[in-house]
């Protein structure tokens, strides 16, 4: 008796159905009233009063085995349809697809290049690993500039350094091609800065300049408003400062009206009502003429702004570390 209650145990154990009738037809074989198992109770009369406790647990146990081993099996059939695939219902909700969203930076690049490409400007870029010559020399650093300090610049070689700002694609293009040129490059660049709310070890720049016999500052002006305008609203003012570049003569920064408090003043501002947001001037002819373009026949403006600094501007961003730590809570908002 016992050995047959484990033949049949081990049945039940190893069956898989095919089909719907395989599974009925192993229902019969073990559980109908001549079935396996019923059998068994039959014989389960003859056994010993001793023994009958413990075969009748175990008889008990086979046919609950039995039973749900068909219950679940019936299970399976009922959720698929009669080609044995899984039924399709397309009443259920669709699955979740979460959209990413732009990063700030890429927004704000996207637009600054969209407002120079309806000038006529088109983009240019070079490698973030420059060397001496295009970073500092040809754009008319001094061999004793502060910016080519270990302090300041991260080098690589001797030779080599990561980029210190997107100046060094002006040259890079300007060596490469004839005027006229109305190029824009935007870029990642590095500087070897304590990492602070205001400051960082890299960030991104947009450099623009324009080479061509008769440019003047009016040029320069009037493009830097256009592109003011265009970007911070229809109303913003500009102003330009004298500054000193190594590589334009003479240099400016601008400034525009506080876009926040409209030049009011406000904490942006310093309560001046003004924020710088770039750096510009006319190309000093040593830089055109170490680039082998005419000076005496060739003039030009540039300027470069950090792409941070117009995002931070535009959307009220106090922290620039926010920019580099991924965090999804802040990415989430530029959607
Ligand atoms: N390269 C400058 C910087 O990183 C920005 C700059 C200033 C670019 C004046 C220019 C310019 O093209 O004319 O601070």
């Amino acid at each position: 008796m016992n050995s047959k209650i484990q033949n049949i145990l081990n049945e039940i154990e190893k069956f898989e159905a095919d089909s719907k009738e395989a599974l009925e037809n192993f229902r019969v074989k073990l559980l109908s009233k001549k079935g396996e198992i019923s059998l068994l109770f039959e014989d389960f009369k003859t056994v010993s009063p001793g023994l009958k406790k413990e075969v009748g647990q175990k008889l008990n146990e086979l046919k609950n085995k039995a039973q749900e081993k068909i219950n679940s099996l019936k299970e399976k059939f009922e959720k698929t349809t009669d080609s044995g695939t899984p039924e399709l219902d397309l009443t259920l909700p669709g699955e979740e697809l979460r959209a990413g969203s732009r990063h700030p930076i890429s927004i704000v690049r996207k637009q600054i290049i969209s407002i120079f490409s309806r000038i006529g400007f088109t983009l240019a870029d070079g490698p973030e690993i420059e060397d001496d010559w295009h970073n500092f020399t040809a754009l008319n650093f001094p061999e004793d500039h502060p910016a080519r300090d270990m302090q300041d610049t991260f080098f690589i070689s001797d030779e080599l350094a990561l980029r210190t700002h997107t100046s060094s694609v002006q040259v890079r293009v300007m060596e490469n091609n004839k005027p006229p040129m109305r190029i824009l490059a935007p870029g990642r660049v590095y500087r070897n800065e304590a990492i602070s709310a205001r400051s960082h070890c890299f960030f991104h720049q947009v450099e623009g300049f324009y080479i061509d016999t008769n440019v003047s500052f009016a040029d320069l002006k009037q493009t830097l408003l256009y592109f003011a305008r265009e970007f911070f609203g229809e109303d913003t003012k500009i102003r330009l400062r004298p500054s000193y570049f190594p590589f334009t003569e003479p240099s400016a920064e601008m400034d525009i009206s506080c876009n926040i408090c409209k030049g009011k003043g406000c904490t942006v501002c310093k309560q001046s009502g003004w924020v710088e947001i770039l750096g510009c001037g006319m190309v000093d002819p040593a830089v055109l003429d170490n680039c082998k373009i005419d000076s005496r026949k060739y003039r030009g403006f540039a300027f470069g702004m950090g792409i941070e600094r117009i995002a931070m501007l535009s959307y009220r961003i106090k922290d620039l570390r926010l920019f580099s730590e991924n965090d999804v809570r802040f990415l989430n908002q530029f959607k």
